[in-house]
């Protein structure tokens, strides 16, 4: 049974949240074993109850039930779908079955579309505005569009009186957390990386409207007490700390010496070459976090994006496989450039038996994306003297590249 929590934000606004430590996959892709939660908020008022997004279908009756611990759902006057992605929108059917299809959603335009594509059902829509406000029981609710967080979908909604900021997924992150607020320091430090994981993963793709948006947010100059997401933790001690976190990572800015080493090896020879790298990386005082794949250890893609981001430098090792690049660093390059692509320096080493890739083959994986390509070092097995100094002068490249 999943973990499921109902609190009280503040005054009259709840949350309900699930831990889900069931999906393997997030969005049948990303690994996570460290869990999501699906946060929805409830707000009472004097003309009935406000529900801002749901769970996934799999918790549909428990979320009924969570609700039905905070309000009639007689009660229920609207439902805002902030974004409609199953991971929030899956329970609606559900709760619009038992509350008699009487309350009215409210949602981007767009919304009302993929509601009825994803589950056939009509129900009383109202599309809101950018910026419009509606005022329920005394409680002024302002709608804000945030388009491509993480859908074209996406808006968030700031409820004035008590300054809290519904933002859906984004300032959300992967994660489990003990707590549901960020009250606690260590939980807070536990959990910021499972944000950056799932902001590259998810968001990464979009990551350009993470800075716009939020600039946005802050031109609107509201005051924001509370940043309320649909995953993971509450920020309400500090949720600046979160807003400035995916600002940070919207723009990739890089933490200072960090690069990410990612690399194949079936048999352990590409392992060599490799070896020189991180060697060379450390001695100039370099932090490196390495990830493999070899007949041991998958490295898990979504952690990989997660390491890319705010990595100085990127070095990645090929082999060469049927005339091809190693599957699957062929396809991490190919997320890298989907969601990462950002102006980082990226050394190739790329090791073979019989015929070297052509240089064409391992540029076009990069094909018309911002990494700056500083060297791309081919080497016929285990790398021999001249390899080795064919290696080193790549890390030199790589580093004059940081440095520049
Ligand atoms: C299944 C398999 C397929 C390979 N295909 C090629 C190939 O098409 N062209 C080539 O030059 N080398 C090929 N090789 C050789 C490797 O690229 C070469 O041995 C390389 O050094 C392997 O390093 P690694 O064991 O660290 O991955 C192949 C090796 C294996 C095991
Ligand atoms: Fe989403
Ligand atoms: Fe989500």
């Amino acid at each position: 049974m999943p973990r499921v929590c109902v609190d009280k934000v503040v005054e009259d606004l709840y949350i309900l949240r699930v831990d889900d430590d069931e999906t393997r996959y997030f969005e049948a892709l990303w690994s996570i074993p460290e869990g999501i939660t699906y946060n929805s908020y409830v707000l009472l008022t004097s003309e009935g109850a406000v529900v801002f997004d749901a769970w996934k279908h799999t918790y549909a009756d428990l979320y009924v039930e969570a609700l039905r611990r905070v309000a009639d759902l007689r009660d229920v006057r609207y439902i805002v779908t902030h974004h409609t992605e199953p991971d929030h929108s899956g329970s609606l059917p559900k709760l619009l079955e038992v509350t008699g299809n009487v309350p009215t959603v409210l949602g981007h335009p767009i919304a009302k579309q993929l509601i009825s594509a994803f589950y056939g059902v009509e129900p009383r829509f109202r599309a809101v505005k950018d910026l419009e406000e509606i005022v329920v029981g005394g409680k002024k609710l302002r709608f804000i569009y945030i388009p491509w967080l993480h859908w074209p979908d996406t808006i968030a909604t700031y409820i004035a009186d008590y300054g809290v900021l519904l933002t859906c997924d984004a300032f959300g992150g992967f994660g489990l957390p003990k707590t549901l607020y960020d009250d606690d320091e260590a939980v807070v430090e536990w959990y910021k990386p499972f944000v950056r994981k799932y902001v590259v993963d998810v968001v990464g793709h979009y990551r350009e409207y993470i800075v716009k948006n939020i600039e946005k947010i802050r031109s609107l100059n509201i005051d924001v007490k509370i940043v309320a997401p649909a995953h993971g933790l509450v920020w309400r001690r500090n949720p600046k700390e979160v807003i400035d976190l995916y600002y940070d990572i919207g723009s990739a800015k890089p933490s200072e010496g960090k690069v990410l080493v990612v690399y194949s090896s079936m048999y352990g020879i590409q392992e060599k070459s490799m070896s020189i790298v991180v060697e060379g990386l450390r001695a100039r005082g370099f932090k490196t976090v390495i990830h493999r794949f070899t007949d041991r250890e998958h490295a898990s893609l979504g952690d990989v994006l997660a390491d890319a981001i705010d990595a100085e430098a990127i070095v990645i090792g090929i082999s060469t496989y049927d005339a091809a690049p190693f599957a699957l660093v062929e396809l991490m390059i190919k997320l890298l450039v989907e969601k990462v692509n950002a102006e980082k320096p990226v050394l190739i080493i790329n090791t073979f038996g019989w015929s070297k890739l052509s240089e064409d083959t391992t540029k076009n994986l990069f094909s018309s994306s911002r990494f700056r390509g500083v060297d791309i070092v081919s080497v016929r097995g285990a790398p021999q003297r001249s390899d080795v100094e064919r290696i080193k002068q790549g890390v030199e490249k790589l580093v004059n590249s940081i440095r520049k």
